[in-house]
């Protein structure tokens, strides 16, 4: 096979907001930066993102960025670094603004300001009233930020590649990663790109699960690169779980909802969120609205003939709230639940949502690995933003409207840090031929046709899988007899069956790779949990309820041989304000 090659300053691999915002800072440096897609760019999954994008703009009630540095370290169960959250937080309003001046068509208030509306998990004052810092634009606000983001690179020369499927990093002995093997979905002919930076922004792993808000894209191809290249992958174990997915369904019904007053009811009519959460009540983080959903259901009080929902109400916002402010929902409930908010509710149920762990970062979006009793060290030329990595300002569970201030700040960071470290690394180093060899042998062994099962097969297997065994609530011996599914699951994947390759040859490929990828995320998400002993945040353990600060205030990190794990500590300091201290957490 001819492998054609190509070389950039940078790599972005990945056209989500994160890969866009750097290769934006990039691309208007001068750098000669390549952005590799396996969709369209616009179709990368922030366009679905829906309620909105966290900063203490204070346009609609009082607020400061510390109240929201305090409310994302109290939402992470006190996991997040909080020097990177306080970084995260303190940057949001200049970015907000910024995005403005690009071009986001943000929703505005009577006085002309941007639209701000209440999320989860928000107060004022650390702990006090509802604040009000989610920045929307209607319910399509990561349309917004991705459209716009796609035109400015446009504008500034970045060069795409759409419909690229990345397959593997390449790197040399000294550990510097030196590019990627690519392949072009349409032909099937492999691209060698060679760059003195590459940033991995292919966004989350929602594909685990069967039942997520994820576009069928997100099957985690960065974090499996950065697996199969030794990198360990942090806190794998902490998925969350969005309250409010379309019932058996799992398309997401933005939390937006509630931030603009509906609420959840059971099938006795009951608020039931005023029980969990006396005072945030359906406002609270994710990880409390979801685990009370489904216990509610579990106890017999869920709505419909088989009991295993609860309703959204948003009707008596009124037409003109929902026809301005929510549009989009409007829109999905009547194509996927067959009911029109205006007049009844949304039937919801938790779904599959985001992936909080991912690839050890700084806050520079540098990847840093810890080497053998020393200090973490940058692997040099290797970058990571958005969900894909783990700088870690979610912890062990994000509060809605800062996904996509994260992707918009750590993007803008690691395009900064590139810039300065391709002053000190003008020239490209030498290729190392072995390394394009191994994943090139990635790519061919999926050329051979196995006697086994379907790839689709194996793909709905790991998803009823990581959802029966690894979901809301987690139990000892429910998580061991998930990870040896999740082994026979990898025996039997190395027979697959691919589709006939006269026929639909590339497509099959591509889905036997990316199942392969999802099977590595699965593994290391069921392997990360079983071994954590407590509950905190989106890991909810019925045997071990409590959270543990002596035992586990402390990062997995999950390495691929062996299913090896290791532990680091939080980086409890701040950068300039002092920090917040583990307390109980109660909404
Ligand atoms: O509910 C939502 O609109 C989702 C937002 C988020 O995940 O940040």
């Amino acid at each position: 096979m001819t492998l054609e090659r190509r070389k950039f300053d940078s790599l972005v691999i990945g056209a989500g907001g994160g890969g866009l915002r750097a290769a934006l800072q990039l691309a208007r440096d001068e750098a000669h930066v390549a952005v590799v897609s396996k969709v369209f760019p616009t179709r990368s999954h922030t366009v679905a993102a829906q309620g909105g994008m966290n900063a203490a703009l204070a346009n609609v009630l009082p607020d400061n960025w510390h109240w929201h540095m305090f409310d994302t370290v109290k939402g992470s169960d006190y996991l997040g670094d909080q020097d990177a959250i306080e970084y995260m937080c303190r940057a949001a309003s200049n970015l907000v603004i910024e995005l403005e001046h690009f071009g986001v068509p943000f929703s505005r208030l009577e006085n002309g300001r941007i639209y701000q509306r209440p999320f989860g998990g928000q107060s004022q004052n650390f702990g006090g009233d509802q604040a009000a810092r989610t920045c929307a634009a209607a319910d399509r606000t990561g349309h917004a930020i991705l459209h716009t983001l796609y035109q400015q690179n446009i504008r500034a020369k970045t060069h795409f590649f759409d419909e690229y499927f990345a397959i593997d990093l390449i790197k040399d002995d000294e550990g510097f990663i030196l590019g990627a093997l690519v392949l072009n979905i349409a032909t099937g002919e492999p691209l060698l790109i060679e760059a003195k930076t590459t940033l991995l922004a292919t966004g989350g792993a929602g594909q685990i699960f069967r039942n997520n808000t994820n576009a069928r894209i997100n099957t985690g191809d960065g974090m499996a690169m950065a697996l199969r290249a030794g990198i360990p992958l942090q806190d794998m174990e902490f998925f969350q779980f969005h309250p409010t997915g379309i019932a058996g369904k799992g398309m997401l019904i933005t939390e937006g909802v509630r931030g603009e007053g509906g609420y959840l009811l059971n099938a006795d009519g009951e608020r039931f969120m005023e029980r969990y959460a006396p005072k945030a009540k359906d406002l609270a983080s994710r990880d409390v609205v979801s685990r009370a959903i489904a216990i509610e259901v579990r106890e017999g009080r869920g709505v419909g003939p088989d009991k295993d929902h609860v309703l959204l109400k948003l009707d008596h916002l009124g037409a003109d709230v929902i026809k301005k402010r929510l549009p989009g929902i409007r829109d999905m409930a009547r194509t996927f639940a067959h009911v029109d908010p205006i007049e009844n509710p949304i039937p919801v149920f938790p779904t599959a949502h985001y992936t909080m762990g991912g690839i050890p970062t700084n806050r520079h979006g540098q990847v840093v690995v810890p080497l053998k009793n020393t200090p973490e060290e940058p692997i040099p030329g290797l970058y990571a933003v958005g969900e894909c990595a783990c700088v870690s300002v979610h912890g062990a569970n994000r509060l809605g409207g800062n996904s996509l201030l994260d992707i918009v700040v750590f993007g803008r960071a690691a395009g900064n840090h590139i810039i300065d470290y391709l002053k000190e690394h003008r020239y490209h180093r030498p290729l190392n031929e072995a390394s394009v060899e191994a994943a090139m042998a990635r790519l061919t062994r999926w050329e051979q046709k196995g006697q086994g099962e379907s790839v689709a097969t194996i793909r709905k297997e790991i998803q009823k899988t990581m959802e029966h065994y690894c979901g809301v609530f987690r139990r000892a011996d429910v998580l061991t007899e998930g990870v040896q599914k999740m082994r026979e699951l990898e025996q039997r994947l190395a027979d697959v069956r691919l589709q006939d390759h006269s026929r639909v040859f590339n497509t099959a490929r591509i889905e036997a790779l990316e199942v392969e990828n999802l099977l590595q995320l699965g593994l290391a998400t069921v392997i990360s949990a079983e071994a954590r002993k407590e509950s905190r945040g989106a890991h909810s353990h019925v045997d071990f309820p409590d959270r543990d600060d002596i035992h586990w205030l402390k990062h997995t990190l999950y390495f691929m041989e062996e299913g090896r794990l290791e532990y680091k500590p939080v980086r409890m300091k701040p950068l300039s304000v002092d920090s917040f201290p583990p307390k109980p957490r109660v909404y």
